[in-house]
């Protein structure tokens, strides 16, 4: 360049960017600028060297936050895709549950039709399940905390995990006896589980070990130096270890992100909702690898102080019935046949209304009691919310149970007044329904 100018030759860029090393060792940015010049007649060049490391790491940083941003934001706008398929999805699911259960019950277990209606119910709860991983990856629903000894989940689910891992691979437990309990959501558990079982088993595909270890952990400072993401504290790790291929370290920020996958028929969502349950576990998972030699992936929860409730409260042992009266308002016409044939068998009185303006023409002009509305949160026009406060100008005393395909903690955003309802998550099974309604009719107010 400093010849190129001192021929004379014009337009030359004047700002030069290096990166250089120090003669201590470390790598300086330097930036030059050239300035064309008379030195005593002659052309020359006169030159002047900046040191711009500084900029330049501030710069790295800029940028590092932008591809922050943008990948967030592409998150987030995955998020609200995936949110409005669950809608659906859940819509679409229940009356093809509730259907299904309802013709079992009437033709009677013994009619080998039945066979092929269980079979349509557990495919349903299968979907179901499709849904609920999708929705944990999403962190759009509470998980369901129970207090669990991690122990117990593990012993609970052996036979599962090695009709996963299959024959040539060992599961070896090594589970610390005095293991703390952990509140978390079991069947969220046992997802991180399993998926983290399946990408070992296809990390050995000629067979190895698979070692589950439990221990009770303190989380201090000198941990909280090597990695982020919790807070200090007594924790539950769960690790577990294969014998695999390994993962290549250009790899390991990558395993976690939603789609990635190394594999050729995989969908890559496993360990991005393994992680999206551990984060709203208020926990972290950390991996280690060697190639060729293994993985360690360490699931950390917070460990409580607390005991195990025995009986669970979601069995429900006698079907609850009642003779009021209901209105059902849904504008899915499946839903609605669905729920007012359910209230049908449960002795009550349904009427239906398939629009907000039916619902509040019943409301004013019904000429006996209605005791219940049950009523979608998300109906075109004026919405649940509204609809509801407009019913209770008619009928102050009217008991309100809501129900969505959306998940309980995105009604406020629809108007629910938080203060005050009952609220059912579709797709529900007859026994939940039934129950509920009886719940709410008997609350006193
Ligand atoms: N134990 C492991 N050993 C080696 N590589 C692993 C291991 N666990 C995960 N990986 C790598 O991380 C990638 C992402 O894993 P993830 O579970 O998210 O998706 P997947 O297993 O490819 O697909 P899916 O779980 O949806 O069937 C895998 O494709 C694999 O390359
Ligand atoms: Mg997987």
């Amino acid at each position: 360049l400093y010849t190129r100018m001192l021929k004379g030759e014009k337009d030359l860029p004047e700002r030069h960017q290096l990166r250089i090393i120090h003669k201590e060792g470390y790598p300086v940015w330097i930036e030059t600028t050239t300035v064309p010049i008379n030195w005593q007649g002659k052309i020359a060049t006169l030159n002047f060297i900046r040191d711009i490391t500084e900029i330049k790491k501030a710069e790295e940083e800029n940028q590092r936050l932008q591809e922050q941003l943008i990948q967030s934001q592409k998150m987030e706008s995955i998020g609200r895709f995936i949110a409005g398929i669950i809608h659906d999805l859940n819509n679409i699911l229940t009356p093809i549950k509730g259907f299904t259960q309802l013709s079992i019950a009437r033709i009677g277990e013994h009619d080998p039709v039945s066979v092929y209606l269980k079979t349509i119910f557990s495919s349903v709860e299968k979907a179901e399940g499709f849904v609920k991983q999708l929705l944990a990856f999403c962190k759009k629903q509470k998980p369901k905390l129970e207090v669990l000894n991690m122990n117990d989940m593990i012993e609970n689910i052996e036979d599962t995990l090695k009709r996963l891992l299959g024959e040539d691979i060992l599961l070896v437990k090594k589970l610390s006896p005095d293991i703390g309990t952990v509140e978390a959501d079991s069947s969220q558990i046992i997802r991180v589980i399993l998926n983290i079982a399946a990408n070992a088993r296809d990390a050995m595909p000629l067979g190895g070990q698979f070692i589950i270890e439990t221990s009770n952990v303190e989380i201090d400072d000198e941990y909280l130096k090597k990695y982020n993401g919790l807070k200090k504290g007594p924790y539950v790790m769960i690790s577990f270890t294969d014998t695999g291929v390994g993962i290549p370290p250009n790899l390991a920020d990558k395993i976690f992100n939603p789609f990635f996958t190394t594999k050729e028929y995989s969908t890559g969502m496993g360990l991005s909702t393994v992680y999206g349950i551990v984060k709203q576990h208020k926990g972290n998972i950390t991996v280690h690898s060697e190639k060729g030699k293994g993985t360690t992936f360490r699931v950390y929860l917070p460990r409580v102080d607390k005991k195990i409730e025995k009986e669970s409260a979601e069995k429900i042992d006698k079907i609850y019935t009642g003779n009021e009266t209901v209105l059902v308002i849904d504008d899915d016409e499946n839903i609605r046949k669905l729920i007012i044939e359910i209230l049908k068998k449960l002795g009550y009185k349904p009427l239906e209304a398939m629009t907000t303006d039916i619902a509040l023409f019943l409301a004013q002009f019904y000429n006996k009691t209605i005791h219940l509305v049950i009523s979608d949160v998300v109906l075109p026009g004026i919405g649940g919310p509204v609809l509801i406060r407009r019913i209770k100008k008619y009928r102050p005393n009217i008991k309100v149970l809501y129900m969505s395909a959306f998940p309980e903690n995105t009604l406020k955003k629809y108007g629910v007044d938080e203060n005050s309802y009952n609220f059912i998550q579709k797709p529900f099974t007859i026994e939940y329904l039934a129950k509920k309604i009886r719940e709410v009719l008997d609350k006193c107010r």
